[in-house]
């Protein structure tokens, strides 16, 4: 399962690329927003920073504007991948980019249904928001599974892309499903390492060793 950072932060970026654990990058309008920077400037640095693919999010609604953002933002660097929202404009322009060999992200994706036809439209990655489902009380990842099983049934080459998540247990039950991709933020990226009875024998292994009065350099 591939790993994408959830963040525009290009700190936040440079901080975990040397774990090997970073395939990609998600942005979206808020994440933009929210690093207080340009858009063009930062996902053009985003793509400096990262070989795999970079999401790059529209944000007109409207078929002719949205085309005009795209061309922009697909010329900001040869990784980026057009993000556009699981409307019926978003998935004419998913179509025509896709036709164009430009890799496309469908976003805010609720629903089997939707995923299925930003699939039928050539999206290159479906991002199914778990965290949002699981905040209205229902199981994201049930929808996560019902998209697994209708892209396998039809062979479809979209990757099912995991969005919103918010915690360990996601990353875990996208991995048991089979999703193709799960896009963190960095904090969460950061917790997957940690576990108390780790930090809790590594202190005893220390604690044993230094009472030998060894050292092994
Ligand atoms: O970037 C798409 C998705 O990961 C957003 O997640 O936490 O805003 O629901 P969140």
């Amino acid at each position: 399962m591939k790993i994408f950072l959830d963040t525009a932060n290009c700190d936040e970026i440079k901080a975990l690329l040397p774990t090997g654990m970073v395939d990609g990058v998600t942005t979206n309008p808020s994440l933009i927003a929210k690093s207080g920077r340009d858009i063009k400037q930062t996902i053009a640095e985003i793509c400096a920073l990262v070989d795999g693919p970079v999401s790059a999010e529209v944000t007109a609604i409207e078929l002719s504007g949205m085309r005009e953002e795209a061309k922009v933002l697909s010329e900001l660097g040869k990784n980026v991948t057009i993000k556009v929202p699981m409307t019926t404009d978003g998935l004419i322009l998913c179509r025509e980019l896709s036709d164009k060999g430009i890799m496309v992200n469908v976003t805010l994706c609720f629903s089997a249904a939707q995923a299925l036809l930003a699939a039928k439209a050539g999206a290159a990655f479906i991002s199914p928001f778990v965290g949002r489902l699981d905040d209205l009380g229902a199981d994201g990842m049930n929808l996560i599974a019902d998209i697994c099983t209708i892209y396998s049934n039809y062979e479809f080459s979209t990757e099912v892309l995991v969005a919103s998540a918010r915690h360990p247990q996601h990353f875990v039950d996208a991995a048991l499903l089979g999703a193709d991709v799960i896009t963190l933020p960095p904090v969460t990226l950061a917790q997957l390492y940690k576990h108390p009875l780790t930090d809790k024998g590594l202190a005893a292994f220390l604690s044993d060793w230094e009472n030998t009065g060894q050292s092994i350099t």
